[in-house]
């Protein structure tokens, strides 16, 4: 049956898909109908997790590239359209963090943030919307972060890059609106992933994150999987320019 959640003959591609969010989103937008395109640097990665959802019934396929890079960029673009002929969807997901104070932050691991994080999602928006534009028709969703919405220390390049992608959300909105591709962020709080290992088995951080979130836990990357499926889907076909928080409340309340 179709719905307006429905992904069925739509293109998509996630960066950032071997695991954690990305992987998430990638899974539940196959679910939803959708061939997707699973993306990180680790073709191997990929590859084993790509095949139980092929086993499972559903279209996906892998493809490496860094997602940092412009050139790897734009020939996973070339590739998806010369394979596919279109692409709907595009989940700028890929991202890395560094902790450290900024007295301690060295130059080189702010730009390694940035080049991931910001730039790299830039790089594939607009080689994204060159396929989308002729068409009028796209999506582009960014993964954000609460920790740009609320500041938090020693993770200054993150929350940079994090703000920048929140305002090009907006800034591309309206670029892009006008030709029918909807940009939207997705802003999650702190859910269960590698990324978050480290805080995750800290109980005095772990029992902060139960504490702040109304609803009593960390976020499962599942969370965030089916806010990707509405955005990507008719049934978001107004929702242009927005940033979701999906965190559980933690960042509307005190
Ligand atoms: N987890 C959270 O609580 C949380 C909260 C807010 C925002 N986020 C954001 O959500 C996104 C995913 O986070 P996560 O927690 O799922 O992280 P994760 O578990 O560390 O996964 C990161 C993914 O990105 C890939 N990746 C890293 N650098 C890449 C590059 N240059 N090119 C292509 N792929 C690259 C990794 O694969 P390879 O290393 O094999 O390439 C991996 O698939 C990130 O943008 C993160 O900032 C996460």
């Amino acid at each position: 049956m179709t719905t307006p959640f429905s992904l069925t003959g739509k293109i998509a591609l996630v960066t950032g898909a071997s695991r954690g969010l990305g992987f998430a989103m990638a899974k539940a937008m196959a679910e939803a109908g959708a061939h997707v395109v699973l993306n990180s640097r680790d073709q191997a990665a990929l590859d084993a997790k790509a095949a139980p959802l092929q086993t499972a019934g559903l279209s996906v396929e892998a493809m490496a590239a860094d997602a940092g890079d412009e050139a790897e960029i734009i020939s996973l673009v070339q590739t998806i359209l010369a394979r596919h002929g279109k692409l709907d969807v595009v989940v700028a997901n890929a991202g890395i963090q560094h902790r450290a104070t900024i007295t301690d932050f060295a130059t080189k691991d702010y730009l390694r943030v940035v080049a991931i994080n910001q730039t790299g999602p830039w790089l594939l928006a607009r080689e994204a919307a060159r396929a989308m534009v002729p068409r009028k028709s796209g999506r582009i969703i960014f993964t954000g972060s609460v920790s740009a919405i609320l500041g938090r220390a020693p993770i200054s390049a993150y929350t940079a890059s994090k703000g920048a992608l929140h305002a090009l959300t907006r800034s591309l909105a309206a670029d892009l609106g006008p030709h029918g591709i909807t940009v939207n962020s997705i802003a999650p709080g702190y859910i269960l992933t590698e990324m978050n290992t480290a805080l995750a088995n800290d109980p005095e951080f772990d029992a902060r994150i139960k504490a702040g979130t109304p609803l009593g836990r960390w976020g499962a990357p599942e969370d965030i999987g089916y806010s990707a499926v509405f955005l990507a889907s008719a049934a978001a076909a107004f929702v242009n320019g927005h940033i979701l928080t999906v965190d559980g409340g933690f960042s509307s309340t005190m």
